[in-house]
C-alpha cells in the first residue's frame, strides 16, 4: 500500500499536450501541487518532434499559426528562442510532368482560398459554395475553361483536397461555411525550425537545455487514466484510477484528452457518467484527421525556391491509376520544412488518411516516391529515399484524430464547444472536473495556441476559485 498522504494533490492534469502542459505549469508556478498523467511515453500529444533527415520533423503540429496574441509565440520570444517565418510559397505541378497553366491555376487557387474567409453564405458546405463561386468567376474571366470539363473536374478535386487539409475532413462537402474560428494577427506560418515544436513544452516545464523542471509538478508518463470518480459531496477528493492500478486523489482534475478520445470512451472514463449536456456536446463535435508521410533523401533534389509542390492531375493520368493506389491521387502536395533540409512531407486527410494508416510502410514509401516522380521528376531522376516516417493520429488510441473541425453537422449545435468546456461542479458549486483542449477554445480551436489558451483558462479558473 502506498502512503495516501503522498498521493494528495491540488490538481491532477490528465494528458500532457499543449492544453495540459500549459494548465499544469501555470498551476505549479502559482504554488499548487500538481500531478500530470500522460498515457504515452512522451510529452506533447499532437505535437511530436522527431529527429529525422538532417534535422527534425514534426509528425503533428508544425507552425505557430499567427503571432498576436499567442501564448506559443510569446513563450518563444520571452525565452529568446528564435522562431522563423516559413514563407510558404506554392507551386503547381501536373501529372504529365509539365507546368503549363501554372499562373492561371495559382490565380484560381488564390481566388478559392479567399472564399474561405467569407461569412453569411447561403450554402451549408464549402464544397457547394466554392464550386458555385468559382463557376461564376470563370464565366466572367475565363469562360473557355468552363467547357474544359477535365480541367474543371481536376481543379475542383484539388481545391477539395486543399480544404480537407485545412479541416481534416474527408470531403469539402463535410466542411461548414459557417465558423467562429478567428485567425491571429501576424505571420500565420512561424516555425520552430531545427529546435522543434517540442521546445514549447520544454520552456513551459523548465526542462529546456537540462533545466530542473518545476518543483510543484510531478509527471508520470506511460500512465493511462481509465476512470475518474467525481464526487457531488463538497470537500471530497476526485479519484483517478490508472491502467496500472494506481489511484491518485486531488481536489480537482483537468481533463485534456481529445474529442476523439472522449467520443470513444467517455462512458468508461467517468463515474458517475457525464451529464446529458456534456455527452451531447461530445457527440455533436466532428473530429477531423490530418496525417503526414515524411520521406528523407540523401540530399534535396527539388527546386529550393518553393515550399509546397501542389499536385494537379490530368484526367487521363488519374484514370490510369490502379484502384488500390487511389489514395495517391488524394495527396494534394509535397512540402519542404525549415526543420530539416532533406525531407519532403506528403499530406493526407480524412478517410484517405485513415486508409493510408493501415497500409504497410513499404507500400506507402514506394508509392509516394512514384507519385513524386510523376509530378516533380520530369527533369530529374528521383533517388532512392533514405527513410520514411508517417503519422497515425487516427490509429493512436490516445488521439483518435487530428482536431475537431466545423462540419455541416456539428454547426447545427453551435454551443457544443462551450458546453463541453463547462466544469463539472460539486453540490457546493466548486469545480471538480474541468475540461481543456484544442476543441474547447471558442475561436482558436484546432490550433496549438488555442489548446494552450484553454489550459490557461482552466488553470486560472481554479486559481480564482481557491485562496
Ligand atoms: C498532423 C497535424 C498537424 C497539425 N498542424 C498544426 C499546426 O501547424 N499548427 C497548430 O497550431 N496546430 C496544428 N495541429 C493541431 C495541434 O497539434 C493540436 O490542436 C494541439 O496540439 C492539441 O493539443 P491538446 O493539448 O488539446 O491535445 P493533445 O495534444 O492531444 O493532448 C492530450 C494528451 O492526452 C493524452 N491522453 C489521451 N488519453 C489519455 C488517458 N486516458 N490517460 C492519460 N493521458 C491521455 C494524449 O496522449 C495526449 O498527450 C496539427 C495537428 C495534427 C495532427
Ligand atoms: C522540365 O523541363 C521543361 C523544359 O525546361 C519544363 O517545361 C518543365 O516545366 C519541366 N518540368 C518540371 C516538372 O519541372
Amino acid at each position: 500500500m502506498k502512503d495516501m498522504s503522498t498521493m494528495q494533490y491540488d490538481t491532477i492534469v490528465i494528458g500532457l499536450g499543449a492544453a495540459g502542459v500549459t494548465a499544469a505549469s501555470t498551476l505549479a508556478t502559482a504554488g499548487k501541487k500538481v500531478l500530470g498523467l500522460e498515457a504515452q511515453d512522451r510529452i506533447g500529444g499532437r505535437v511530436n518532434t522527431v529527429p529525422f533527415g538532417d534535422g527534425v520533423v514534426e509528425l503533428g503540429a508544425e507552425w505557430i499559426h499567427g503571432q498576436y496574441p499567442s501564448r506559443v509565440y510569446d513563450t518563444a520570444i520571452k525565452n529568446n528562442i528564435n522562431v522563423l517565418s516559413e514563407n510558404v510559397v506554392l507551386a503547381v505541378y501536373q501529372s504529365d510532368g509539365t507546368r503549363s497553366n501554372h499562373e492561371l491555376v495559382m490565380e484560381l487557387i488564390k481566388y478559392c482560398l479567399a472564399l474561405l474567409k467569407d461569412t453569411n453564405i447561403e450554402e451549408d458546405s464549402l464544397g457547394a459554395y466554392i464550386t458555385r463561386k468559382l463557376q461564376e468567376h470563370l464565366r466572367e474571366t475565363y469562360p473557355e475553361l468552363l467547357k474544359d470539363k477535365d480541367f474543371l473536374e481536376e481543379f475542383l478535386a484539388l481545391m477539395d483536397l486543399i480544404v480537407d487539409n485545412y479541416k481534416g475532413s474527408s470531403s469539402w462537402n463535410e466542411a461548414s461555411t459557417t465558423t467562429n474560428y478567428k485567425e491571429l494577427e501576424g505571420d500565420p506560418h512561424m516555425s520552430w525550425h531545427r529546435n522543434g515544436y517540442k521546445t514549447f513544452f520544454e520552456l513551459l516545464l523548465n526542462t529546456y537545455q537540462g533545466g530542473p523542471g518545476l518543483a510543484n509538478l510531478d509527471i508520470k508518463l506511460n500512465t493511462e487514466v481509465t476512470n475518474i470518480v467525481w464526487p457531488q459531496q463538497p470537500s471530497t477528493p476526485v479519484e483517478v484510477t490508472c491502467k496500472d492500478g494506481e489511484v491518485y486523489r486531488a481536489n480537482n482534475v483537468i481533463v485534456t484528452v481529445s474529442v476523439g478520445v472522449l467520443q470513444e470512451r467517455h462512458m468508461s472514463l467517468f463515474t458517475p457518467p457525464l451529464p446529458r449536456e456534456k455527452v451531447n456536446a461530445i457527440n455533436s463535435l466532428t473530429m477531423g484527421l490530418l496525417d503526414k508521410i515524411i520521406i528523407s533523401f540523401d540530399k534535396p533534389w527539388w527546386p529550393l525556391s518553393h515550399s509546397f509542390f501542389v499536385f494537379l492531375w490530368k484526367g487521363e493520368d488519374k484514370r490510369k491509376v490502379a484502384k488500390e493506389d487511389f489514395w495517391t491521387t488524394k495527396i494534394f502536395a509535397a512540402s519542404t520544412h525549415l526543420g530539416s533540409g532533406n525531407t519532403l512531407t506528403l499530406w493526407t486527410s480524412g478517410d484517405t488518411a485513415k486508409w493510408v494508416e493501415t497500409l504497410p510502410e513499404e507500400v506507402v514509401k514506394r508509392k509516394s516516391v512514384e507519385l513524386l516522380q510523376k509530378f516533380l521528376g520530369a527533369n530529374v531522376t528521383i533517388p532512392e529515399p533514405t527513410g520514411m516516417l508517417r503519422s497515425t493520429w487516427y490509429s493512436n488510441p490516445y488521439t483518435r484524430g487530428s482536431f475537431a473541425f466545423d462540419s455541416v453537422s456539428s454547426m447545427k449545435y453551435p454551443n457544443s464547444r462551450a458546453d463541453l468546456g463547462k466544469p463539472l461542479l460539486d453540490s457546493a458549486g466548486t469545480p471538480k472536473v474541468l475540461f481543456a483542449g484544442e476543441a474547447l477554445d471558442l475561436i482558436h480551436y484546432s490550433d496549438v495556441h488555442g489548446a494552450s489558451e484553454s489550459g490557461y483558462r482552466e488553470a486560472m479558473r481554479l486559481l480564482a476559485s481557491s485562496t
